[in-house]
Protein backbone atom coordinates (compact mmCIF):
# COMPACT_ATOMS: atom_id res chain seq x y z
CA UNK A 1 0.00 0.00 0.00
CA UNK A 2 1.16 3.39 -0.87
CA UNK A 3 0.32 6.95 0.51
CA UNK A 4 -0.67 7.75 -2.84
CA UNK A 5 -3.41 4.82 -2.74
CA UNK A 6 -4.28 5.89 0.45
CA UNK A 7 -5.13 9.60 -0.39
CA UNK A 8 -7.02 8.35 -3.34
CA UNK A 9 -9.29 6.47 -1.06
CA UNK A 10 -9.82 8.91 1.37
CA UNK A 11 -10.58 11.11 -2.27
CA UNK A 12 -13.42 8.70 -2.49
CA UNK A 13 -14.92 8.42 0.56
CA UNK A 14 -14.72 12.37 0.89
CA UNK A 15 -16.25 12.53 -2.37
CA UNK A 16 -19.06 10.00 -1.27
CA UNK A 17 -19.62 11.11 2.26
CA UNK A 18 -18.49 14.44 2.83
CA UNK A 19 -20.65 16.88 1.15
CA UNK A 20 -18.87 19.75 -0.44
CA UNK A 21 -19.09 22.83 2.79
CA UNK A 22 -18.28 26.24 2.30
CA UNK A 23 -17.34 27.44 5.74
CA UNK A 24 -14.32 24.51 6.20
CA UNK A 25 -13.65 24.65 2.85
CA UNK A 26 -12.41 28.62 3.07
CA UNK A 27 -11.15 27.43 6.63
CA UNK A 28 -8.30 25.62 5.06
CA UNK A 29 -7.89 28.13 2.02
CA UNK A 30 -7.48 30.93 4.89
CA UNK A 31 -5.35 28.42 6.55
CA UNK A 32 -2.97 27.73 3.68
CA UNK A 33 -3.22 31.36 2.58
CA UNK A 34 -2.16 32.33 5.87
CA UNK A 35 0.74 30.19 5.67
CA UNK A 36 0.00 27.66 8.47
CA UNK A 37 0.90 24.28 8.14
CA UNK A 38 -1.55 21.78 6.50
CA UNK A 39 -1.93 19.71 9.65
CA UNK A 40 -5.63 19.94 10.45
CA UNK A 41 -7.17 16.20 10.88
CA UNK A 42 -8.68 14.79 7.61
CA UNK A 43 -12.27 15.81 6.12
CA UNK A 44 -13.58 12.09 6.65
CA UNK A 45 -11.19 12.30 10.36
CA UNK A 46 -13.10 15.58 10.91
CA UNK A 47 -16.27 14.00 10.44
CA UNK A 48 -15.51 11.42 12.29
CA UNK A 49 -14.92 13.34 15.77
CA UNK A 50 -18.35 15.02 14.63
CA UNK A 51 -20.07 11.96 14.52
CA UNK A 52 -18.32 10.38 18.15
CA UNK A 53 -19.47 14.03 19.14
CA UNK A 54 -23.34 13.55 18.11
CA UNK A 55 -22.97 9.75 19.45
CA UNK A 56 -21.91 11.40 22.69
CA UNK A 57 -24.34 13.93 23.40
CA UNK A 58 -21.62 16.14 23.88
CA UNK A 59 -22.71 19.37 25.65
CA UNK A 60 -19.51 21.16 26.55
CA UNK A 61 -16.37 20.33 24.26
CA UNK A 62 -12.51 20.72 25.35
CA UNK A 63 -10.03 21.36 22.19
CA UNK A 64 -5.83 21.25 22.64
CA UNK A 65 -4.41 22.69 19.68
CA UNK A 66 -6.63 24.81 17.74
CA UNK A 67 -4.27 25.84 14.26
CA UNK A 68 -7.08 27.05 11.85
CA UNK A 69 -10.10 26.34 13.95
CA UNK A 70 -10.75 23.41 11.05
CA UNK A 71 -11.66 20.52 13.92
CA UNK A 72 -12.86 22.78 15.89
CA UNK A 73 -15.26 23.88 13.06
CA UNK A 74 -16.67 19.83 12.49
CA UNK A 75 -16.99 19.58 16.72
CA UNK A 76 -18.62 22.55 17.41
CA UNK A 77 -21.65 21.88 14.62
CA UNK A 78 -21.88 18.51 16.55
CA UNK A 79 -22.99 20.52 19.81
CA UNK A 80 -26.82 21.13 20.74
CA UNK A 81 -28.27 24.74 20.86
CA UNK A 82 -26.41 26.11 24.08
CA UNK A 83 -23.36 23.92 23.84
CA UNK A 84 -20.23 25.22 23.81
CA UNK A 85 -16.72 24.62 23.10
CA UNK A 86 -13.34 25.85 24.30
CA UNK A 87 -10.41 25.69 21.73
CA UNK A 88 -6.87 26.10 22.94
CA UNK A 89 -3.81 27.49 20.71
CA UNK A 90 -0.21 28.76 21.74
CA UNK A 91 0.42 30.46 18.36
CA UNK A 92 -1.06 34.29 18.19
CA UNK A 93 -1.32 33.81 14.23
CA UNK A 94 -2.86 30.58 14.11
CA UNK A 95 -5.46 32.08 17.17
CA UNK A 96 -6.36 34.59 14.79
CA UNK A 97 -6.68 32.36 11.62
CA UNK A 98 -8.78 30.61 13.92
CA UNK A 99 -11.38 33.50 14.94
CA UNK A 100 -11.68 34.72 11.68
CA UNK A 101 -12.52 30.87 10.62
CA UNK A 102 -14.94 30.71 13.31
CA UNK A 103 -16.78 33.68 12.59
CA UNK A 104 -17.12 32.90 9.07
CA UNK A 105 -18.81 29.26 10.01
CA UNK A 106 -20.96 31.37 11.92
CA UNK A 107 -20.19 29.40 15.55
CA UNK A 108 -18.99 32.39 17.37
CA UNK A 109 -21.32 32.54 19.76
CA UNK A 110 -20.61 28.44 20.47
CA UNK A 111 -16.37 28.84 20.26
CA UNK A 112 -14.16 30.57 22.32
CA UNK A 113 -10.42 30.24 21.53
CA UNK A 114 -8.40 30.94 24.45
CA UNK A 115 -4.33 31.75 23.83
CA UNK A 116 -1.97 30.59 25.56
CA UNK A 117 0.15 27.92 26.38
CA UNK A 118 -2.04 24.44 26.92
CA UNK A 119 0.54 23.66 29.97
CA UNK A 120 -0.94 27.62 31.21
CA UNK A 121 -4.57 27.18 29.96
CA UNK A 122 -5.41 24.13 31.39
CA UNK A 123 -4.85 24.80 34.99
CA UNK A 124 -6.69 28.12 34.21
CA UNK A 125 -9.79 26.24 33.30
CA UNK A 126 -9.58 23.72 35.99
CA UNK A 127 -9.48 26.94 38.92
CA UNK A 128 -12.23 28.55 36.72
CA UNK A 129 -14.39 25.27 37.39
CA UNK A 130 -14.92 25.29 33.31
CA UNK A 131 -15.56 21.95 33.10
CA UNK A 132 -16.58 18.71 33.21
CA UNK A 133 -16.25 18.47 29.36
CA UNK A 134 -17.89 15.80 27.74
CA UNK A 135 -15.45 15.38 25.26
CA UNK A 136 -11.65 16.26 24.68
CA UNK A 137 -9.61 16.27 21.85
CA UNK A 138 -5.94 16.23 22.09
CA UNK A 139 -4.36 17.83 19.24
CA UNK A 140 -1.54 20.20 19.55
CA UNK A 141 2.44 19.42 21.10
CA UNK A 142 3.17 16.07 21.56
CA UNK A 143 5.88 16.21 23.90
CA UNK A 144 3.06 17.17 26.22
CA UNK A 145 0.50 14.79 25.77
CA UNK A 146 1.30 12.78 28.67
CA UNK A 147 0.74 16.49 31.05
CA UNK A 148 -2.41 17.31 28.46
CA UNK A 149 -3.77 14.15 29.07
CA UNK A 150 -3.31 14.06 33.06
CA UNK A 151 -4.74 17.74 32.73
CA UNK A 152 -7.53 15.84 31.16
CA UNK A 153 -8.67 13.80 33.45
CA UNK A 154 -9.29 16.53 36.05
CA UNK A 155 -11.75 18.28 33.40
CA UNK A 156 -13.36 15.09 32.14
CA UNK A 157 -17.41 13.98 33.35
CA UNK A 158 -17.31 9.99 34.01
CA UNK A 159 -18.46 8.57 30.69
CA UNK A 160 -16.60 11.50 28.93
CA UNK A 161 -14.69 10.64 26.23
CA UNK A 162 -10.62 11.95 25.53
CA UNK A 163 -9.27 11.62 22.79
CA UNK A 164 -6.13 11.75 21.11
CA UNK A 165 -4.26 12.19 17.77
CA UNK A 166 -0.98 11.03 16.41
CA UNK A 167 -0.53 8.44 18.22
CA UNK A 168 1.15 6.13 15.72
CA UNK A 169 3.40 8.58 14.08
CA UNK A 170 4.08 6.63 10.83
CA UNK A 171 4.76 3.58 13.24
CA UNK A 172 7.56 4.96 14.99
CA UNK A 173 5.45 4.92 18.10
CA UNK A 174 7.30 0.96 18.57
CA UNK A 175 10.61 2.35 18.80
CA UNK A 176 11.47 2.65 22.20
CA UNK A 177 15.33 4.25 22.01
CA UNK A 178 13.73 6.78 19.56
CA UNK A 179 15.33 10.30 20.66
CA UNK A 180 12.54 12.22 19.30
CA UNK A 181 10.75 14.27 21.93
CA UNK A 182 7.32 13.71 20.30
CA UNK A 183 8.07 9.81 19.90
CA UNK A 184 8.89 10.07 23.57
CA UNK A 185 6.03 11.63 24.45
CA UNK A 186 3.54 9.39 22.92
CA UNK A 187 4.81 6.40 24.52
CA UNK A 188 4.84 7.87 27.67
CA UNK A 189 1.39 8.98 27.04
CA UNK A 190 0.55 5.29 26.23
CA UNK A 191 2.29 4.15 29.05
CA UNK A 192 -0.20 6.75 31.85
CA UNK A 193 -2.98 5.43 29.33
CA UNK A 194 -2.08 1.93 30.33
CA UNK A 195 -1.86 2.39 34.15
CA UNK A 196 -4.61 4.72 34.48
CA UNK A 197 -7.30 2.91 36.40
CA UNK A 198 -10.41 5.51 35.57
CA UNK A 199 -10.59 4.95 31.90
CA UNK A 200 -11.09 2.21 29.46
CA UNK A 201 -8.98 2.90 26.10
CA UNK A 202 -7.64 1.94 22.92
CA UNK A 203 -5.72 2.86 19.70
CA UNK A 204 -6.29 2.61 16.52
CA UNK A 205 -4.15 3.13 13.19
CA UNK A 206 -5.18 5.06 10.46
CA UNK A 207 -4.01 5.42 6.63
CA UNK A 208 -4.85 8.42 4.16
CA UNK A 209 -4.61 11.97 2.89
CA UNK A 210 -2.31 12.64 6.39
CA UNK A 211 -0.45 9.20 5.81
CA UNK A 212 0.36 6.66 8.33
CA UNK A 213 -0.96 7.53 12.24
CA UNK A 214 -3.62 7.09 14.68
CA UNK A 215 -6.25 7.98 17.49
CA UNK A 216 -6.64 7.17 20.84
CA UNK A 217 -9.58 6.51 23.16
CA UNK A 218 -10.10 6.84 27.03
CA UNK A 219 -13.59 6.33 28.10
CA UNK A 220 -13.74 8.04 31.69
CA UNK A 221 -15.34 5.22 33.65
CA UNK A 222 -15.09 6.49 37.34
CA UNK A 223 -15.63 9.78 38.89
CA UNK A 224 -12.09 11.53 39.30
C1 LIG B 1 -2.01 19.63 14.75
S1 LIG B 1 -2.36 21.32 14.99
C2 LIG B 1 -4.07 21.29 15.45
C3 LIG B 1 -4.95 20.90 14.31
C4 LIG B 1 -6.43 21.11 14.57
N1 LIG B 1 -6.85 20.38 15.75
C5 LIG B 1 -7.22 20.62 13.38
O1 LIG B 1 -7.29 19.42 13.17
O2 LIG B 1 -7.79 21.47 12.67
C6 LIG B 1 -1.58 21.66 16.53
C7 LIG B 1 -1.79 23.08 17.04
O3 LIG B 1 -1.37 23.09 18.42
C8 LIG B 1 -0.76 24.31 18.68
N2 LIG B 1 0.13 24.16 19.83
C9 LIG B 1 1.41 23.72 19.85
N3 LIG B 1 1.90 23.76 21.09
C10 LIG B 1 0.90 24.24 21.87
C11 LIG B 1 0.81 24.52 23.25
N4 LIG B 1 1.84 24.32 24.07
N5 LIG B 1 -0.35 24.99 23.73
C12 LIG B 1 -1.42 25.19 22.90
N6 LIG B 1 -1.38 24.96 21.58
C13 LIG B 1 -0.23 24.49 21.07
C14 LIG B 1 0.02 24.62 17.39
O4 LIG B 1 0.31 26.01 17.32
C15 LIG B 1 -0.95 24.14 16.33
O5 LIG B 1 -1.77 25.19 15.90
Amino acid sequence: MSEALWTAVDDYIADLLIPADPALEAALAASREAGLPPIAVAPNQGKLLHLIARLQGARNILEIGALGGYSAIWLARALPAGGRLITLESDPKHAEVTRANILRAGLSDVVELRLGRALDTLPQLIAEGAGPFDLIFIDADKQNIPAYFTLSLKLCRRGGLIIVDNVVRKGAVIDADSLDPDIQGVRQFNKLLAAEPRVSATAIQTVGVKGHDGFAFALVTADL
